[in-house]
């Protein structure tokens, strides 16, 4: 693998200890994968910050690159922590808990990463331009920034994006290259597709058909005319989670997708394929359901004023999260929709999501919008699931 003078210092050390160890990663990476040479990336968004994910081995990784010198050198944020750093005893979450969490926000802070934990880094600042290589990590959002952006990342691990974060490099391979762009499978959808749940259903269903393949696997979705952003990060959750996939093209509505011919290989999605991916996730009752939540992934600041206008004046049954980033709760704050969901009962958990946080034996059924936090729900913490859409969910909670 070619490395520049440069790399090749901080290869060396020159740079410090944590950057020479950022820099081994990558380069062990890039020979796994056949990269010929390093790119320089724009931004980074790390995943793996949930002490419950991380653990004490994780943490003290973590305090060893800081205590190591390492700096980020590239705009870099973090995908969401365990709890809401500023509201956790609201939610439940422990002391001893949110002591552990602090000690990992502090080693990133330390090396200058941007503290704000968010799966939608895009929707407050971390927004990538079309074809720019970037290092991020959280599924959804790789998919996003692949897919919705056309930007150009793998789907890095914790310790791949914090080296990337520290050396403003990763190797060239995978989504970075134009040959693993391109489609490689023709999905034609003959169904409706117009709410969250619908978009949920379409990428569990692609992901159940193409998961017994290898390779890069890159869907073109034709058959879907409109889709708006919360749709868009609906998909991408739900087909990342899936099936695995980090890339898709949709005509009209993605920006690769003209680029590319139609690929020979194809299948056919009808409304009675996404009614079964709906159905496999109404595992609960309504009378079951004990916990609502919406943001998987983090709510923009158009959902939020939805759950404001469908909660304004009620008061809801359930313990009811809403998930989002702690800039985007910032503007729900001045245009007074936090005091209206508050009021109704509802609680905001910022910063963190139904899914990171240690939740687990809590609670009996989860009602979402999110196919992906179905699958996590019961995968992670055993939940039963009811999927509905947006303001059915608000309904559910006041029920
Ligand atoms: Fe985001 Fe948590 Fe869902 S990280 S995509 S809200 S599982």
């Amino acid at each position: 693998m070619h490395l520049t003078p440069e790399e090749q210092a901080l290869l060396a050390g020159e740079a410090g200890h944590a950057t020479q160890k950022a820099m081994e990663i990558l380069t062990a990476l890039g020979r796994i994968y056949g990269a010929e040479r390093m790119i320089a990336v724009g931004s980074v968004q790390i995943s793996g910050v949930s002490y419950a994910n991380l653990g004490e081995a994780g943490l003290s990784w973590l305090a060893e690159m800081a205590d190591g010198g390492g700096k980020t050198r590239v705009f870099t944020t973090l995908n969401p922590a365990g709890m809401d750093i500023e509201n956790y005893t609201n939610l439940g979450i422990s002391e001893e808990f949110a002591e552990n969490q602090r000690r990992v926000l502090s080693a990133f802070d330390r090396m200058g990463v941007v503290t704000t934990c968010s799966c939608t880094p895009y929707l407050f600042g971390n927004l990538p331009r079309f074809g720019e290589h970037i290092a991020w990590a959280e599924s959804s959002a790789v998919c996003y920034a692949n897919a919705v952006i056309g930007a150009r990342t793998n789907r890095e691990g914790g310790p791949s994006a914090l080296a990337a974060a520290l050396t403003g490099r990763t190797p060239a391979y995978g989504y970075h290259l134009d040959e693993n762009r391109q489609p490689t499978l023709h999905v034609q959808v003959k169904a409706a597709v117009t709410k969250n749940p619908d978009f949920g259903a379409l990428g569990k269903a692609i992901g159940d058909r193409i998961q017994s393949q290898s390779g890069y696997r890159v869907p073109l979705i034709s058959g879907v005319s409109e889709a708006n952003l919360e749709n868009l990060k609906s998909l991408c959750a739900s087909i990342a989670t899936y099936g695995g996939v980090a890339l898709f093209h949709i005509p009209g509505i993605t920006p690769e997708a003209s680029a590319y011919a139609l690929p020979t290989e194809s299948l056919t999605l009808t409304d009675e394929d996404l009614q079964r991916a709906k159905q496999e996730l109404n595992t609960a009752s309504r009378e079951e359901v004990d916990f609502v939540s919406l943001g998987c992934p983090h709510l923009s600041l158009r959902e939020i004023h939805r759950i404001a206008e469908l909660l304004n004046g009620k008061r809801v049954t359930k313990e009811f999260w809403i998930t989002t980033s702690r800039p985007v709760k910032g503007m729900a704050d001045r245009m007074g929709y936090t005091e209206i969901i508050e009021t109704a009962g509802a609680k905001f958990a910022t910063d963190t999501c139904c899914v990171v946080a240690p939740i687990k034996g809590r609670f009996t059924a989860l009602a979402t919008d999110s196919a992906k936090a179905c699958y996590y729900a019961y995968a992670k913490n055993n939940f039963k699931t009811r999927l509905l859409p947006f303001d059915e969910v608000v309904r559910e909670a006041c029920q």
